[in-house]
């Protein structure tokens, strides 16, 4: 008996496996159903489809039914992907096929990215394919997005920083190696002192970490050191950085750097103050020049009509010998305040400084050796030539005095060119060609709480028997008159560098223009366009031009001058326009609209006022493309002439 089979158990056990199997596939089949990831039997001999959980249904956007049966390749998400051979046979030989990354399209063209396994297995006596299918769309765009702003973040402009909530480094971007001096491996690690430039006291400090360590955001201004020792300036904000919970774990601070704006806000002030002494001095300058020739003149009849004894004689001729000098000083103001009239013309600012060799070896005496290293080629501006020469005078004098016991003088010259960048050098630069005229001595040199004030009237470190303070102050205004600038660079014990920036005519004045004016007058029946709202000058203009032998068209404003543009556009080689035109259209605006349809044309402007104060910031040279009203008929040939020969 024992060793009988349990007959009726038997067929318990058979019930149990079969209930225990079928436990087991309900159970997988719920883990089927209810998957979060998409999963896709296929027959591995046929490629079709066997079964898809609901998972994947919806996420692709077909049924059940419309999948079951259907190869991959048929089924639209997978055409371009998977359907191919080669898919297969992969599978087929390594039992298992891998894609981090697929691009699919839905059913309604939704474009998702998935992560796609395939494994291949036996059951029972078929091969299936088990694919399983992750979305990662919502991952992968969260990887985008932080590679975005890595990527912001290392690009950026600004500085920034984070750091622990002790405030050592843990990261800073590239832009804060270039500013700071330091490198990355150098700074992390350590505390943002290491900038600490001691121009903040620890209130500042402490007050920074308070508004921090209270939560908020902290934004000011620092002054820091960088690696190299110089200073820079930054406006930063700093803002703490909290974690899910809400506790603060980092502070991020974007700081930018400001030194060029602080530097040229200064020279903004600056500019603005000499401005406004400018403004004062020369209209004291100019009521006491009044008063002065009164003294003057009076003096002078006193010598004459009042029969004076020789005693009375002597005065009068110290009065005028004061009043003389009182008026040699009021003529620096004006030239300051830039209301002395220039008498311009083209010059080789090379051959300019030649001129004055002689006086300047006077000037300096022995003591001092001068050295001279001139552009090879001719520099040629449009300059008032006395000016010039006063401009190099006031310099080398200021360098004499600076070597008591000798030294050495250098004057040079060069041509440069600048573009938009030497904004940031100076407030009053602008691009364009210029002329560089540099004198540079081995004196004493400038402290630099002085060097903000040397251009200022009456500013002077000299005795009063020595010096007024002027020389510079004129230096400067002649310079402004010739719309250019003065750098200086100064090293205390070293010596001292004035670069001056005048701007360069880039067009060689022709020999034939300077001598003769017959030849070079007569038109070669090129068509000239005269804009002019007085009918008599425009009139007179046409005239005299016409009789040169040129074309003429007229126009009364801008609107009328557009009109007779487009009739005439290919004719029209000259715009002769006033530069304040009735109609709200200026000449400058008619010269830009034309000279976008061509930019070949040639345009004088013309105008009352004198080029200094007419240009406004442009480029207008007197006789070279700009007229000052009333022009002698000569004149207006001439520079017509010129303007169409000139070389571009
Ligand atoms: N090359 C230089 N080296 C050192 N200091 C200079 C130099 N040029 C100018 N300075 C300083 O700038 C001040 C102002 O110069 P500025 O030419 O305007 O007046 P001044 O020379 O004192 O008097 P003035 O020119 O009217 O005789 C000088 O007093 C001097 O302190
Ligand atoms: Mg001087």
């Amino acid at each position: 008996m024992a060793n009988d089979p349990p007959q009726g158990n038997e067929k318990d056990t058979v019930t149990l496996t079969e209930k225990a199997l079928r436990a087991s596939e309900l159970s997988y089949r719920r883990l089927f159903e209810a998957a979060q990831d998409g999963i896709l039997i296929l027959d591995a001999d046929t490629g079709r489809v066997n079964d898809v959980n609901p998972f994947l249904t919806k996420l692709l956007g077909f049924s059940h039914a419309e999948m079951v049966g259907q190869t991959v390749g048929e089924l639209s998400p997978f055409k371009d992907l998977v359907s191919n051979q080669i898919m297969l046979e992969r599978l087929q030989q390594n039992g298992y096929i891998r894609y981090e990354d697929l691009p699919l399209e839905t059913r309604d063209g939704r474009k998702i990215a998935v992560e796609f396994v395939c494994n291949i297995y036996q059951v029972g006596d078929k091969k299936v394919i088990q694919c399983n299918i992750r979305d990662i769309t919502a991952r992968k765009r969260a990887e985008e997005t932080q590679t975005l702003l890595a990527t912001a973040i290392e690009q950026a402009a600004e500085t920034i920083v984070i750091t622990d909530t002790h405030g050592t480094i843990q990261y800073a971007n590239p832009a804060f190696e270039r500013i700071s001096g330091y490198t990355r491996d150098e700074a992390i690690g350590q505390n943002p002192r290491v900038l600490k430039s001691g121009k903040h006291d620890a209130a500042f400090y402490r007050q920074m970490w308070d508004v921090l360590d209270s939560g908020q955001k902290w934004s000011g201004h620092f002054v820091n050191r960088r690696k190299d020792g110089t200073i820079y300036e930054e406006d930063a904000t700093i803002s703490p950085v909290r974690d899910k919970g809400g506790r603060i774990v980092n502070f991020v601070a974007v700081k930018r750097d400001v030194t060029r704006e602080m530097k040229l806000e200064a020279q903004f002030h600056q500019a603005q103050k000499m401005e406004s002494i400018g403004q004062l001095a020369g209209g004291v300058a100019h009521d006491f020049n009044n008063i002065l020739a009164v003294i003057q003149m009076q003096c002078d009849s006193l010598k004459i009509v009042g029969h004076p004894s020789a005693e009375q004689l002597e005065c009068a001729e110290e009065i005028s010998a004061a009043a003389q000098r009182g008026a040699a000083l009021t003529r620096q103001l004006l030239l300051f305040s830039r209301k002395q009239t220039m008498q311009p013309r083209d010059l080789d600012l090379n051959q300019s400084i030649n001129d004055v060799t002689k006086m300047l070896h006077r000037v300096l005496g022995a003591d001092v050796q001068m050295r001279f290293k001139f552009a090879k080629q001719p520099l040629f501006i449009h300059a008032d030539a006395g000016m010039m020469d006063q401009v190099l005078v006031n310099l080398a004098v200021n360098s004499r005095d600076a070597m008591p016991g000798g030294g050495m003088l250098v004057i040079e010259t060069s041509a440069v060119d600048f573009d938009e960048s030497v904004r940031a050098h100076s407030i009053q630069a602008s691009p364009g060609a210029y002329v560089c005229l540099s004198v540079s001595d081995t004196g004493c040199g400038i402290p630099s709480e002085n060097l903000p004030r040397i251009f200022e009237p009456f500013f002077t470190t000299k005795d009063a028997s020595k010096g007024t303070g002027l020389g510079l102050a004129t230096v400067f205004g002649i310079v402004q008159q010739h719309r250019g600038w003065v750098n200086v660079y100064s090293d205390v014990g070293h010596g001292t560098t004035f670069r001056i920036y005048l701007p360069r005519l880039t067009s060689v004045p022709t020999q034939e223009s300077k001598q003769s004016e017959s030849p070079a007058l007569c038109g070669g029946g090129e068509t000239i366009l005269v804009v002019e709202d007085d009918a008599f000058l425009g009139a007179a203009a046409r005239k005299t031009l016409s009789q040169c032998g040129y074309r003429m068209l007229a126009a009364m404003n801008g609107v009328q001058a557009l009109e007779v543009w487009q009739e005439n556009r290919d004719k029209i080689d000259l715009l002769l326009t006033d530069l304040v035109l009735p109609g709200g259209m200026s000449g400058m605006d008619l010269s830009a609209r034309l000279l976008m349809d061509n930019p070949k044309l040639r345009v004088i402007y013309a105008s009352g006022h004198s080029a200094e104060i007419a240009a406004k910031g442009s480029a207008l040279n007197e006789g070279v493309n700009f007229l000052s009203k009333p022009f002698p008929a000569g004149k207006l040939a001439q520079t017509v002439r010129r303007t169409l020969d000139a070389i571009r």
